[in-house]
C-alpha cells in the first residue's frame, strides 16, 4: 500500500541530511514522498530552534497543518503530524501540550524509531515523544538504503552535536554532546552514494573540524585524514565540509586544503564578532586576531580559497565600538559570501540571562550596515570570476528549456545553456555574468570528467 509523506525542512543541512534519512526509513513501509501537505498520511516537520523567529514558525505551521488534518479526517482518511529535529527535543512536553493536532514528537538522536512509533499510534497507543540521546543508536540503525537521494550532490552527517557551548547558542543542548561516526562507516555510505550517481560530498557537522572518529586501527582520526580516505574513492570528484570552528581548524587540515586536489576551494569558518571583549562572552575561545592569523594560514596553502562565515550583531553588551571591530574585520578579510543575524535570546543559554540586551533598533540598524558590506563583498567576488572558466558540476535542469544548474568551485550556483545529458557530470564554463546569488556562463569545451 502506498502511502503519502510530506516533509518540511527548516535549519541547517544536518536537518536536510535528517529529512532524507527519514525519506529512507520510512519507504519500506510504502511512504512515497510528496511535495504539498495537502493529500499526506503522515507530514513531518523538521524544525530548528537556533533563533526565536524559527522556532515560532512551527506552532503557525502546526496550526495549518491541524485545519488540513480535520479536513481530511472529515473524508474518513487519516494524517499523522510528527515534529521532529530542534524544537522536537527543547520544547517537546510543550509541543505535546499546546498543540494536541501532533500525534508524535521525535528529537534529532531519536528519529530512527519513527516506524516503531508510527505502528504504536496505529495500534491505538496514543501521542508519543521520543527525545532520547544517544546518537551511536541511530547511526547504526539507519537504513543503507539512498532511495532519497536526488541529483550527484549529497550531503552526509560525519559529525553530531558539541561540546563548545557558546553563551548565545542551543545546539550543545538540542543536538547534545559531541559524537564523530566511525570511519568505516562514512566510508560505506560514500560509496553507496558514489555507486549511486553522486560526485559531490558535502561532509556535514555541527562542528564538523572537530571530527574524531575511530579508524579501523582504532585511532581517532581528524577530519583531515577522513577527507583524505574519502578522496580516494573512485567516481567521487569533490569534497567539501561544514561547519567549522576555527580552534579546530588543524595544522593537516590546513594542508588538505593545498594537497587534496577534490577538496573545494571554499571554506565556512564563522567568526560571529570583531571584537576579543564580545568574542570572549561569547565563549569562542579565540581572538580577532587569532581569526586572521589563521586565515593568513589557510590561504597561503590555498590562495584562491572562497571564504564564507556567520556574524551575530547585538549580542548583549554589544557597543558601537564592538561592532565597528565587526566592520573592521569583515573589511579585512573579504568574504565570497555570508550569513549575518540579529542576536536572539534562547531559553536556557547564558547569554539570554545578560541584563545589556541591545535594543532591537540597534540590532536592525547594525545588521543593514553589515549585510551592505557583505553584499558588496560577495558582489565584487563574483565579478572578480567574470571572464574565467571554471569546472561546473551540473545538478539539475534550469528554468529555462535546455539550461542546467550546477555549482561552482567556490559552491554558487551556474546557470548554462547545456545538453541535459551533462547533467551529473563537470564541465568547464566560461563565466559571462554575475547576478546577486548566482553566476551564469557558457559551455567552454570538453568534458574533464566522465562517468
Ligand atoms: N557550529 C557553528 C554554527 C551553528 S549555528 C559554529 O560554531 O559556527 C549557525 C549560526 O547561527 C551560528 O554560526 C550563529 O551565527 C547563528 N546563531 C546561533 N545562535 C544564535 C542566536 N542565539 N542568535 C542569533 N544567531 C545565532
Ligand atoms: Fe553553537 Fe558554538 Fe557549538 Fe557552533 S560551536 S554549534 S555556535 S555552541
Ligand atoms: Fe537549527 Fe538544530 Fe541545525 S537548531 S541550525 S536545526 S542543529
Amino acid at each position: 500500500m502506498t502511502r503519502k509523506l510530506f516533509i518540511k525542512t527548516y535549519g541547517c543541512q544536518m536537518n536536510v541530511y535528517d529529512s532524507a534519512r527519514m525519506a529512507d526509513l520510512l519507504a519500506p513501509m510504502g511512504y512515497a514522498p510528496i511535495d504539498e501537505p495537502e493529500g499526506a498520511d503522515l507530514v513531518i516537520l523538521n524544525t530548528c530552534h537556533i533563533r526565536e523567529k524559527a522556532a515560532e514558525k512551527i506552532y503557525s505551521e502546526i496550526g495549518r497543518l491541524r485545519r488540513l488534518k480535520e479536513e481530511r479526517a472529515a473524508t474518513g482518511a487519516k494524517m499523522l503530524i510528527a515534529i521532529s529535529g530542534c524544537v522536537a527535543q527543547a520544547e517537546g512536553e510543550e509541543i505535546i501540550r499546546r498543540a494536541p493536532a501532533v500525534d508524535m514528537v521525535v528529537g534529532p538522536q531519536a528519529y530512527h524509531r519513527l516506524p516503531e512509533m508510527i505502528a504504536r499510534i496505529e495500534r491505538g497507543a496514543g501521542r508519543v515523544l521520543e527525545t532520547d540521546f544517544p546518537p551511536e543508536d541511530k547511526f547504526d540503525r539507519l537504513p543503507t538504503g539512498t532511495s532519497s537521494q536526488k541529483g550527484p550532490a549529497a550531503f552526509l552527517t560525519v559529525q553530531e552535536g558539541c561540546d563548545k557551548f557558546c553563551t548565545f547558542c542551543v545546539v550543545p543542548y538540542t543536538r547534545g554532546a559531541e559524537f564523530s561516526r566511525p570511519v568505516a562507516q562514512i566510508e560505506a555510505e560514500a560509496r553507496r552514494l558514489v555507486e549511486a550517481g553522486v560526485r559531490e560530498l558535502s561532509l556535514l557537522g555541527q562542528n564538523v573540524n572537530a571530527y574524531h572518529g575511530e579508524g579501523e586501527d582504532g585511532e581517532a582520526w581528524s577530519l583531515a585524514r577522513l577527507i583524505r580516505r574519502l578522496a580516494a574513492i573512485e567516481g567521487l570528484e569533490r569534497l567539501r565540509y561544514m561547519t567549522s570552528h576555527p580552534r579546530d581548524m588543524a595544522d593537516d587540515l590546513i594542508a588538505a586544503h593545498r594537497d587534496i586536489e577534490k577538496l573545494m576551494p571554499y571554506l565556512h569558518l564563522p567568526v560571529q564578532a570583531g571584537s576579543n571583549r564580545v568574542l570572549a562572552a561569547m565563549n569562542r575561545g579565540h581572538t580577532a586576531d587569532d581569526y586572521r592569523r589563521l586565515i593568513a594560514r589557510i590561504r597561503e596553502a590555498r590562495p584562491d580559497l572562497a571564504l564564507s562565515g556567520d556574524f551575530i550583531v547585538g549580542f548583549p553588551g554589544e557597543t558601537d565600538k564592538d561592532f565597528e571591530a565587526t566592520l573592521r574585520l569583515v573589511e579585512e578579510i573579504g568574504y565570497a559570501q555570508a550569513y549575518s543575524f540579529k542576536y536572539s535570546r534562547r531559553p536556557g543559554t547564558p547569554a539570554a540571562a545578560s541584563a545589556a540586551q541591545v535594543p532591537e533598533e540597534e540590532k536592525s540598524a547594525r545588521l543593514t550596515v553589515l549585510q551592505d558590506l557583505l553584499a558588496r563583498q560577495q558582489r565584487a567576488f563574483l565579478e572578480s570570476l567574470l571572464g574565467r572558466t571554471l569546472p561546473v558540476l551540473f545538478e539539475h535542469a534550469g528554468r529555462h528549456e535546455g539550461q542546467l544548474v550546477g555549482r561552482s568551485p567556490y559552491l554558487q550556483p551556474v546557470h548554462v545553456s547545456a545538453p541535459s545529458a551533462l547533467c551529473g557530470r563537470i564541465a568547464q564554463v566560461r563565466i559571462e555574468r554575475a547576478d546577486t546569488n548566482s553566476l551564469a556562463g557558457t559551455l567552454a569545451g570538453e568534458r574533464v570528467a566522465a562517468e
